[in-house]
């Protein structure tokens, strides 16, 4: 079966979780599209789509793409309904599609549509495909009605394509009728021909038509970074995807010892406890200590089974190893401190001073993680970066001091995948990953360690 991953807004990074994640679970996958937009894989087994999207912060939905091979639509003639036969293979396949979808159902039936496009395609062109579809949606509930199917159809707002989550969720798409999906390909969909345009000489297009099978809780995760009792804006709280996605590149799995020995107001244990982890949290700050134990009170109250385990006290992490057993944890996930927030690119010489300063607690604390962790065991650290201009980022220079704390720094994505979506900013001249947003000035590298 075909899934589509609808990727985040920084694809880099919501690839490196989807192919983290499968990697874990032994799923066996081959990639049938790689783009900034979407991640197709064909999967054998069948697998459990609302789970694995529960706990991955990089995707916003997961497609079931229909097994009609891709078809092909001449888009300057703009005849969806006439003459040629593939272009009627398109909506008889839809007809048949909301017709197996809704059999038992006599209420009156939701149907949303999206368009994307995995391959390259402009905005004209898309605008024109849009409203072929938009015209054939309509006709196609006149058509149910005289089967006595009522529908209603929840549109893309003006100009977009796409639904939103909020509404799909929202108007219970998916509880009460189908989410359709039109994935815009080449027509020529094989990754090895594929020129990267949707659309060839003649004016073809590929089409995938699909169902979505799950959808980002975007309430949760408001809930989770909004209504927690404790929030410090000053340090740079972590956003809960970002703690998942980092969960997911440390390949964590459940009733696993994970720790955060920077832990702030505690985000990165609260998803780690959701995904089923123990967790062990530790700050130097002995009001964050206070902060994090709140809300992880708050967290068990609403979220959790009692049984869970976490513990949070006031240590150093530059002497870890006094307080935690050695050889103990299966992963380390942290936020380490990342030195001052600006709000304008400071000088390259107080850059340099910032890096120094860290340099030594990250020395320390690195060589204090490699006694409590477990031999195997990965650590994934955010470190900052610095955007002076836009997209173009300072690196710490911190290659030395893995050598010397003996750690190296694992690739999330393999070359045959990174050539596919670079350039993208969020990926780093050492193939790292960064999460920032576009004004941000201190960025966060991701780095995925091994000893
Ligand atoms: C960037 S914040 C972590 C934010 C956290 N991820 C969150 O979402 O709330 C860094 C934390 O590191 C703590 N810290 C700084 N130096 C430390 C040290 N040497 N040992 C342990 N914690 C330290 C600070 O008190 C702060 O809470």
């Amino acid at each position: 079966m075909k899934y589509a991953f609808i990727l985040g807004r920084l694809p880099a990074l919501s690839i490196a979780e989807i192919l983290a994640v499968m990697e874990k679970l032994k799923i066996k996958y081959s990639t049938e599209i790689i783009s900034q937009k979407m991640l197709v894989l064909d999967i054998q087994e069948k697998i459990d789509c609302q789970e694995i999207l529960r706990t991955m912060g990089g995707t916003i939905k997961i497609i079931l793409v229909s097994n009609i091979k891709y078809q092909v639509l001449n888009i300057k003639k703009s005849k969806l309904k006439e003459s040629q036969t593939e272009e009627r293979d398109i909506l008889s396949a839809l007809r048949d599609k909301i017709k197996t979808e809704t059999k038992q159902s006599n209420k009156k039936l939701l149907i949303g549509y999206n368009i994307y496009s995995a391959d390259k395609i402009e905005q004209k062109e898309l605008n024109q495909f849009s409203k072929l579809i938009k015209k054939n949606i309509i006709a196609l509930k006149k058509e149910l009605k005289k089967e006595e199917i009522n529908c209603r159809i929840v549109m893309p707002k003006n100009y977009e394509t796409e639904l939103s989550s909020a509404s799909i969720v929202n108007n219970k798409i998916l509880e009460k009728g189908i989410d359709l999906n039109f994935i815009i390909t080449s027509p020529c969909p094989l990754p090895e021909i594929n020129s990267g345009q949707a659309l060839d000489k003649e004016g073809n297009i590929g089409i995938m038509l699909g169902k979505t099978v799950a959808i980002q809780d975007i309430e949760s995760y408001s809930r989770r970074d909004y209504e927690r009792p404790q929030r410090e804006a000053k340090i740079g709280m972590m956003p809960p995807k970002l703690a998942q996605i980092m969960l997911n590149l440390a390949q964590v799995e459940k009733d696993q010892l994970i720790m955060d020995p920077f832990c702030g107001t505690g985000v990165i244990l609260q998803e780690a406890l959701l995904m089923g982890c123990r967790v062990i949290g530790s700050d130097a700050n002995e009001k964050q200590v206070q902060n994090t134990k709140n809300n992880l009170k708050w967290l068990e109250e609403n979220y959790l089974s009692p049984k869970m385990f976490y513990q949070v006290s006031k240590i150093d992490a530059m002497h870890l190893a006094k307080k935690i057993k050695s050889s103990s944890l299966d992963a380390i996930v942290t936020e380490t401190t990342l030195g001052p927030i600006y709000t304008q690119a400071p000088a390259p010489k107080e850059i340099r001073n910032n890096f120094k300063k860290l340099e030594k607690i990250y020395l320390k604390f690195l060589a204090q993680a490699k006694k409590i962790l477990k031999p195997d065991a990965q650590l994934v650290i955010t470190i900052p970066c610095y955007q002076i201009k836009k997209s173009k980022f300072i690196l710490m220079p911190i290659v030395d001091i893995l050598k010397k704390t003996g750690y190296s720094i694992k690739e999330p994505l393999p070359e045959d995948i990174l050539g596919k979506i670079s350039p993208t900013p969020e990926i780093t001249s050492r193939n790292t990953l960064i999460y920032s947003r576009p004004n941000q000035i201190v960025g966060r590298e991701i780095l995925v360690l091994k000893l």
